[in-house]
């Protein structure tokens, strides 16, 4: 089983059966992290280079572990201590690297489009680990993985994302994905956060997010990215707290089975409260876990073996 494809670079680009594949690969891959010896020896001799442009704790950590626990070589690019800090270019930068012969490189970016342009330019593979507010395809890999394992199925559920859905490429991947095999993802959020025309991609928006959780059985909550926000887009923490905010009283009004899920780093308290996060409906640390998963069938799908097409 192979993608028949160079590179990962979104959810946009990947059929319903590419999505199949890779969740059930990761699927089979879940038991090696449980092992005492966490490892097997399928891409030993391949070595994977990540370059993260932006910080990152879980989806740095968790493609290095993935390539480690399939026994590839994974070495990781502080850009901070590179030479990008001399003006090196991102161009400049992947080339030098691919002369080393690595056989895949990860990529962060706040640019969008960042890993489409190292894909056109490198013979490598070359997987997106974010890029700007664009696409984030492995997170919403793992979320749909998540999903699929509480749910046990991925196909007719109400998802609700909720928060900052303009600056965020969680929100655009997992829009696309989820309603790719047919559930009904709407979006939540400050006005000033729904970008206009976000129905495209395959969602519904609701302004008020008591009626968009009422009957939901994923809800998915965001940080908001202050970072990549040119201007405050709500009057004050405290307000989007009270109106967009999950704390136990929210929650109440959503089904007795409903799940949460967050992407990481959380905002206790603002987006999120303490006893929401860690409470018995969130799945916060399994999207985590199975992070580690998707990664290991993506290494897997696209660098071990003869691929195809
Ligand atoms: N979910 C996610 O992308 O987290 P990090 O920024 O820590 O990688």
């Amino acid at each position: 089983m192979r993608l028949k494809r160079k590179d990962l670079l979104g959810i946009e680009d990947l059929s319903c059966e590419e999505l199949d594949t890779i969740i059930s690969t990761a699927e089979s891959f879940k038991e090696v992290s449980t092992r005492d010896i966490k490892k097997v020896p399928t891409l030993r001799g391949k070595t994977v280079i990540n370059l993260f442009y932006e910080p990152s704790t879980r989806t740095r950590t968790s493609f290095e572990i993935a390539a480690k626990r399939m026994s590839a070589d994974a070495v990781n690019i502080s850009v901070s201590t590179s030479s990008v800090v001399k003006g090196e270019t991102l161009k400049d930068t992947a080339k030098n690297l691919e002369a080393m012969n690595p056989d895949c490189i990860v990529i962060r970016h706040s640019c969008a489009g960042a890993p489409h342009l190292l894909a056109r330019y490198l013979r490598c593979s070359v997987v997106n680990a974010g890029d700007g507010a664009h696409e984030h395809p492995t997170q919403a890999l793992l979320d749909m993985l998540t999903v699929k394992e509480k749910k046990g199925t991925l196909k007719g559920l109400r998802i609700v994302i909720v928060g900052d859905i303009a600056h965020s490429r969680v929100a655009r991947s997992n829009i696309i994905g989820f309603s790719r095999f047919g559930n009904e993802v709407r979006v939540v959020g400050p006005p000033t956060m729904i970008p206009p025309g976000i129905e495209e991609l395959g969602c519904r928006v609701f302004t008020g997010m008591d009626d968009a959780i009422r009957d939901a059985d994923v809800i998915m909550m965001l940080r908001i990215q202050l970072e990549r926000q040119k201007a405050p887009l709500f009057p004050s923490v405290r307000e989007y707290s009270r109106l967009y905010g999950l704390d136990t009283d929210r929650l109440s009004m959503a089904p007795r089975d409903v799940v949460i899920l967050h992407p990481g780093p959380i905002n206790r308290g603002v987006e999120i409260s303490p006893e929401v996060a860690d409470g018995p409906y969130s799945l916060i640390l399994d999207q985590v876990t199975n992070g580690v998963a998707v990664r290991m069938a993506v290494f897997y799908l696209l660098l071990g073996g003869a691929r195809e097409g």
